[in-house]
């Protein structure tokens, strides 16, 4: 048909190609996770995450404030406590250091949303997301460890939760715990389709919550399946979640779609520390365009059907996006 299509009338200038533009990200598309720890007196460096932090509960207050003033609207927390256990106890203590991060923030009346991470990895002396029998995790009595973490984060000012233990039933049993003590109106965004990933390795670094022993296959997913991940998100939503995520995102594009086209509700994809470091470290080493790269994955994610993007480049492409 040449010379009738001239695909490239539509690239000639920067004008026409915002005219055309089929994908769009905004700050409020972004989520920023966040790191808090009662370890230290100070915010320590994350070495295998370099540019983000375990924040001290003041200094995370102050980058919650600066994230809020770039643009974003949601933020995830982690905790790293004190003391780890066998039953990890530091993540429903009522004075954890989730729970007391997000009564600081609700104290400074902080334009965000605060979604707590629910998981038992940061806070067990094994590192399985859930209690230990015979050398795997057992999946009902996990559920009551959750569902005690889900609460004491509603009770602390929670407004979504977000299971991220791969436990077979949680959803149904936060939801059911959380609407029996008036909590009807915190959101659960599950982490329905979580592969078994090496991408979380720098992850482990900032937490300390590599399993002891063992990995983590019998509960996450194997990176070969996708039908499996539709019959996740399926479950998941049956037993009453709001929003859905995949995660990682760069290397499962294929099941962000997928579940995109299945699902109505929000999906949300997790950029994770792994994709992070990769960025982070190549730039360091000048053989690549950081702030384009960082440009091309979130908006690469996007595309692929994500709603929300959990990333840690969150403030910083909020900023971008802002000053565009
Ligand atoms: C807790 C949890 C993990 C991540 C989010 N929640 C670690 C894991 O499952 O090992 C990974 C996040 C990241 O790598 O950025 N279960």
């Amino acid at each position: 048909m040449f010379p009738t299509h001239r695909p490239r009338r539509l690239r000639r200038s920067a004008a026409m190609r915002d005219l055309v533009r089929e994908t769009h990200l905004h700050p409020e598309d972004l989520i920023y996770p966040l790191f808090v720890q009662e370890t230290s007196p100070k915010p320590e460096p994350i070495e295998a995450m370099p540019g983000q932090f375990r924040h001290t509960v003041d200094s995370l207050v102050a980058e919650c404030e600066q994230a809020a003033k770039a643009g974003i609207e949601a933020v995830l927390l982690f905790g790293i406590p004190s003391k780890k256990d066998e039953a990890g106890s530091g993540a429903y203590a009522e004075d954890g250091v989730v729970q007391r991060a997000m009564r600081a923030i609700k104290e400074h009346k902080l334009p965000l949303l605060l979604i707590g991470d629910v998981c038992m990895c940061e806070y067990t002396s094994h590192g399985h997301c859930g209690a230990i029998l015979d050398g795997d995790v057992d999946n009902d009595p996990s559920l009551e460890l959750l569902i005690r973490t889900a609460l004491s984060q509603a009770r602390a000012g929670a407004d979504v939760v977000a299971p991220s233990d791969m436990m077979d039933g949680r959803i149904g049993a936060i939801r059911r715990a959380l609407d029996d003590e008036s909590f009807e109106q915190v959101a659960i965004l599950s982490y329905a389709a979580k592969y078994a990933s090496a991408f979380y390795g720098p992850f482990r670094d900032a937490a300390g919550s590599a399993p002891q022993f063992g990995d983590r296959r019998s509960y996450q997913m194997d990176p070969a399946n996708v039908r499996e991940a539709l019959k996740e998100v399926d479950a998941d939503l049956e037993e009453g979640a709001d929003m859905v995520m995949v995660k990682p995102a760069l290397a499962y594009l294929d099941v962000i779609r997928a579940v995109k086209q299945r699902t109505n509700v929000p999906l949300a994809a997790y950029n994770v520390s792994g994709e992070y470091a990769m960025i982070e470290f190549a730039a360091r080493a000048g053989v690549l365009d950081r702030e384009r790269i960082i440009q091309e994955v979130l908006l690469s994610i996007k595309r692929a059907g994500a709603d929300l993007i959990l990333t840690y480049h969150a403030k910083e492409a909020a900023g971008w996006l802002r000053g565009r």
